[in-house]
């Protein structure tokens, strides 16, 4: 069984912190969210931080919240979708963790962030195109960034958590 921690990356929508949360239960391991641990800092919604600070602060705040969650062990770390655009977060996450990239089609992506108002990269007119434009620049740093990469399209979260479980489980 794997004794570090396991990283989840991947796009907004893509289902990390479902998968943190069932993989939690079953590896009883506690989960750390960059975005909660920003959230709680600031005594603030990501949004709104955005909103005020700018996105240069909230990277900021998440460089120190990776800085954090990385010195854990053994846990389950549930990022944000741009950690891996700053190369020293991705150096920190794989000290002490493995990463799993969870990937997702725009289109997926689009159908799980519908409707909802948290995602302040995405509240824009025409979010789709946003999606494919931010997952165009992204993918190559998911890509270099995983150690794992697990298919989210058209699976369920049970069903995601069960393959990083088993490759957990078959890692020293
Ligand atoms: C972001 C993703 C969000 C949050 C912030 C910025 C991004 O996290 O960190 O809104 O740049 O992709 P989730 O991936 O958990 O939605």
């Amino acid at each position: 069984m794997l004794k570090k921690n396991i990283v989840l990356i991947g796009f907004m929508g893509s289902g990390k912190s479902m998968v943190a949360k069932e993989l939690a239960k079953l590896l009883k391991r506690e989960v750390y969210s960059t975005d909660q641990i920003i959230e709680k800092k600031e005594r603030d919604s990501i949004a709104h931080i955005f909103e005020t600070q700018g996105e240069a602060a909230f990277r900021r705040l998440e460089k120190e919240a990776v800085i954090r969650v990385s010195n854990s062990s053994q846990g389950i770390i549930d990022t944000g979708g741009g950690v891996i655009l700053d190369p020293d977060n991705v150096k920190q996450l794989k000290k002490n963790g493995r990463v799993f990239y969870l990937q997702a089609s725009p289109e997926m992506i689009y159908r799980c962030i519908q409707g909802k108002k948290n995602r302040p990269l995405l509240n824009v007119d025409d979010p789709l195109a946003k999606i494919k434009e931010l997952l165009h620049q992204r993918a190559p740093h998911y890509e270099k960034a995983a150690d794992y990469t697990v298919l989210s399209d058209g699976r369920t979260i049970s069903d995601m958590t069960q393959e990083i479980y088993q490759i957990v489980k078959s890692l020293a």
